[in-house]
Parts: structure tokens; sequence; C-alpha cells
């Protein structure tokens, strides 16, 4: 598929998917979250790709924000409707993708760039990155699951202050909150990346889409996550790659996962 505001590869596996608008510190305006989506549903229905990655270009910015200039004469309802439409099309897409999603963060995550992050089913820092939740100093609150997220990932105390104070955390801080799990210089950035991205790849793409439904079942309302957990558990067992995967350890050898 051919993109304007996206650039995207694959390579042994890895689809890495870049937000193109460096002139704009890659902020996310409407055209770049429909093709964000178009990219993510592409990549996760192609069985080449076990893992995908998304970056920023530029050595600034992962993405700024929310593309200001785009909602500032915004009325009630249109601002409903571009929260509504971007965490049903975009961050709820990412975080219950059956492929997992790495967010290399590579500079700025802030406001909807930090919410990208953490609908990611984990984060890599470089070590310039900023994060924050600055909305309420424009006015505004995060519209795309930053309420939600952040409390869970850095406990709700450490998100009230980050979002009250609309201010920013530097990337040893982030590791320190759990919100990124490691932190390495910028230019290594990618390659540390892929690196987890190929330890990944040598486990079963069913079991690691099943684990990522059960861990998310915790997060949604109504809904035990323990007996996701029971019922995943239990379809593993009519997979290929469960027979693959046990056969393999009692034969010594390393298993060759059909992804069925
Ligand atoms: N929406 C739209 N445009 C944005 C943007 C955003 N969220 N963030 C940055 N940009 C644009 C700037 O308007 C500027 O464009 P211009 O050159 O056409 O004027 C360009 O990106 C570069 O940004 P600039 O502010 O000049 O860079 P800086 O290094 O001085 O500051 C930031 C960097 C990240 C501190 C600053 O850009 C910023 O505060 N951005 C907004 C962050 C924010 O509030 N995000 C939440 C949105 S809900």
């Amino acid at each position: 598929m051919n993109y304007e505001n996206i650039l995207s590869e694959i390579s042994g596996g890895v689809a890495v998917i870049t937000i193109n608008r460096p002139d704009k510190l890659n902020a996310l305006n409407k055209a770049t979250i429909q093709e964000l989506h178009n990219a993510f549903k592409e990549f996760d229905a192609d069985k080449n790709v076990r893992v995908i990655i998304i970056t920023g270009s530029g050595e600034k910015a992962f993405v700024a924000g929310a593309d200001i200039a785009e909602f500032a004469n915004f009325s009630v309802e249109e601002g409903g409707q571009l929260a509504a439409k971007g965490q049903e099309i975009l961050f709820d897409l990412v975080q219950n993708l059956s492929t997992p999603v790495i967010a290399a963060i590579n500079g700025f995550a802030l406001g909807g760039g930090l919410e990208l992050a953490m609908a990611a089913h984990f984060r890599i820092a470089s070590d310039n990155a900023k994060m924050g939740l600055p909305e309420v100093s424009l006015g505004v609150i995060p519209g795309y699951g930053g309420t939600q997220r952040l409390p869970q990932l850095v406990g709700k105390g450490r998100a009230m202050e980050m979002i009250m104070t609309a201010g920013m955390i530097n990337a040893e801080d982030a590791k320190s909150y759990g919100l990124v799990n490691h932190v390495v210089p910028q230019t290594e950035l990618l390659e540390f990346c892929k690196g987890i991205a190929a330890k990944i790849i040598k486990n079963s793409p069913v079991a690691i889409g099943k684990a990522i439904k059960a861990i998310n079942a915790n997060y949604e309302d109504g809904v035990n996550g323990y007996k996701e957990e029971i019922k995943a558990f239990g379809e593993s067992f009519g997979t290929e790659d469960f027979k693959e995967g046990t056969t393999a350890f009692l034969e010594k050898r390393k298993a060759e996962f059909p992804g069925k």
C-alpha cells in the first residue's frame, strides 16, 4: 500500500512503521491516523510479519501529539468524535492486535504520541526521549486512552501528577516508573528493538496472540481475566503450534512453529 505520512518496511519477520512528518514532529493528524490503521491491519494479516515496531522519523520526536492545528476549532461534538474514532481505529486496534507491537520511542512522545506508545504492547526509549501528557496545558484532557493506560502502567498517583502538571519526564525516570522497559542510545534503538523481536519470533505466534488477549482481559470491564486465561490455555492444546512445541521439546530439537 502507498502511504503519504508513514514509511514501512518488512525484514526478517519484523515490520517497522515510521511516522514520517518530521517537520511537524510527527504529530498525528487525521490522515496519519487512518494510514496507521491501514498499516497495522495490513501487517497483522500478513503471516510473514511476526513483530511490528512503531517509531518516528528524525532524531527529535517519536510523536509530539495529536495535530493541534487540526482540532483547534472543533466543536464539542467534533471533539468527542475525534477521540472516539481515534480510539477505535488506532489505539484500541493496536492494543488488541495479536501481532506484538513494540514502540521505539526515539524522542518526544507527548499527548497522542505517548498514548500511541502506551497502546503498544511494550516500549523501549532512546536516552534523549521525553514523555508526557501535556493536554491540560491546552485546556483539554488526554483523549486517546491516556487517562486509562497511564495509571495502568505507572500507578494512579504518578499518572495524576504527570497529567495535572502537564510536565515531561526523561527516559530514565520513565524506566523507573515502568513506562518503558529499557533505555538505549538513540543510534542503537532500532537494532535493540529488533533484537527483542528476534527472541519473540522464536516462539509460537498463536500462543503469543492468546497471551496478549489474556493479559489485556485484565483491563476490560466485566471480563474475568482468569477465566479468559483458562479458556485460551485450553484452546492452545488444539493448535498445531502446541503439538510442534511439545514434540520438539521431547525430541530435544528447536521448534519450527507452523503458526496454526
Ligand atoms: N501539533 C501540531 N504541530 C506540532 C505539534 C503538535 N502536537 N508539535 C509540534 N508541532 C509543530 C510546530 O508547530 C512546529 O511547526 P512549524 O515549524 O510549522 O511552526 C514544528 O512542529 C516544530 O515544533 P517546535 O515547537 O518549533 O519545536 P520545539 O523544539 O521548539 O518544541 C515541543 C518541541 C515538542 C516541546 C513543542 O513542539 C510542543 O510543545 N509541541 C506540542 C506538544 C503537545 O502539547 N502535544 C499534545 C497535543 S494534544
